[in-house]
């Protein structure tokens, strides 16, 4: 596989970096902070290296397992809704995955020279990544391009994680249990991790600059779709019209991007995503506060302290249950 000089210098390049054993049969390097899944750190370098963005790019940027595919659909349908019927919305056909790639682990992942153009079907160019901020391409940190980010409890993530990768782990290998998981999860050891990093990274970067970073909870989404389509919409700079509005367009697009209605969709439930992940694995509950049938006491009581002491005076706090809304808020 990797044989050319520049082959050679991505192999010592990696040897330099810390390693772990991921959750699966593959291993993590520690990369700029944060543990890259070893199947994209080549994918990540050529994407840093060689992403040019434009002012009008537009990322969807997330935490694995914290409403990618959600935020996907919701953005997708917001930003193009007058480019295709209703009735045609290519998310119906095709999934949220497809029409919004992601750059690491899709386009980059055999290319480092990918034609963007042919990637992109619509304008402005809808793109996607988990890297954290830090490591973004500088031409999107520097240029006029805007980034909608999601984020989701930590707990309710874990949960997600895990049984995301028990689905999907190698029948030859013996699953992770909820407690081995606990404990690299504990340890910031997951893909992308450590979450409270990956987090605060965008959380500052957008009260720097909230005209370029949308920060958005899965739980708030929940709890109130219809107002956050209507900010996504100002902050992607295609309001809602009155007229769009009176008819009824945002309640049709929290509808078609629910959870109940995507994975219900044909694609969703029979395709498969070009990392060879089936659709069903983007799919599962959908619901906040899934933890409590998971989680031991002694669990929770540990990432509740873990919450605390990372999220420390950030201002950023989790509402880690949809019922009694109890909230771990930093000081
Ligand atoms: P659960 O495992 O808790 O059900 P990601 O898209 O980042 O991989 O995140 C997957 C999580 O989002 C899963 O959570 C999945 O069920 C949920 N999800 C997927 N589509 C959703 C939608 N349209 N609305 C709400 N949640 C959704």
């Amino acid at each position: 596989m990797w044989r050319s000089p520049g082959d050679d210098e991505f192999k010592r390049l990696v040897q330099t970096f810390p390693k772990e054993k991921s959750w699966t049969a593959s291993n993590f390097y520690f990369y700029q902070g944060f543990w890259c899944p070893s199947i994209v750190l080549r994918a990540v370098i050529s994407f840093q290296k060689h992403f040019q963005a434009c002012d009008s790019d537009i990322i969807v940027s997330t935490f694995p397992k914290c409403g990618t595919t959600w935020l996907k659909a919701l953005t997708f349908s917001t930003l193009y809704r007058n480019q295709f019927a209703w009735d045609e919305n290519p998310l119906l056909t095709f999934g949220p995955h497809q029409p919004v790639r992601f750059l690491e682990c899709d386009i980059y992942l055999n290319n480092p020279f990918p034609d963007l153009q042919n990637v992109c079907v619509y304008q402005p160019r809808l793109l996607s990544t988990h890297l954290p901020y830090a490591s973004l391409p500088t031409s999107i940190k520097d240029s006029n391009s805007k980034i909608v980010f999601i984020c989701r409890n930590p707990l309710d993530m874990f949960i997600s994680l895990w049984s995301f990768l028990y689905k999907l782990g190698d029948e030859s290998l013996e699953p992770l249990s909820v407690d081995e998981a606990f404990d690299k999860f504990y340890h910031g050891i997951y893909a992308y991790g450590p979450f409270f990093d990956h987090v605060l990274g965008y959380w500052k970067a957008s009260q720097e600059n909230p005209n370029k970073i949308l920060f958005l909870k899965y739980e708030d989404l929940k709890e109130d779709i219809n107002s956050h389509l209507k900010n996504l919409a100002i902050f992607l700079g295609v309001p809602f019209t009155d007229d769009e509005k009176k008819q009824g367009v945002v309640e049709e697009i929290a509808k078609i991007c629910s959870f109940e209605n995507l994975k219900e969709v044909e694609v969703n439930k029979k395709g498969v995503h070009i990392s060879g992940i089936p659709h069903t694995g983007f799919f599962r509950k959908g619901k906040v506060g899934d933890w409590s049938n998971y989680l031991t006491p002694f669990m929770v009581e540990r990432l509740e302290k873990l919450i605390q002491e990372k999220m420390d005076s950030s201002g950023l706090s989790f509402n880690l249950s949809s019922k009694t809304s109890k909230d771990i808020t930093s000081a």
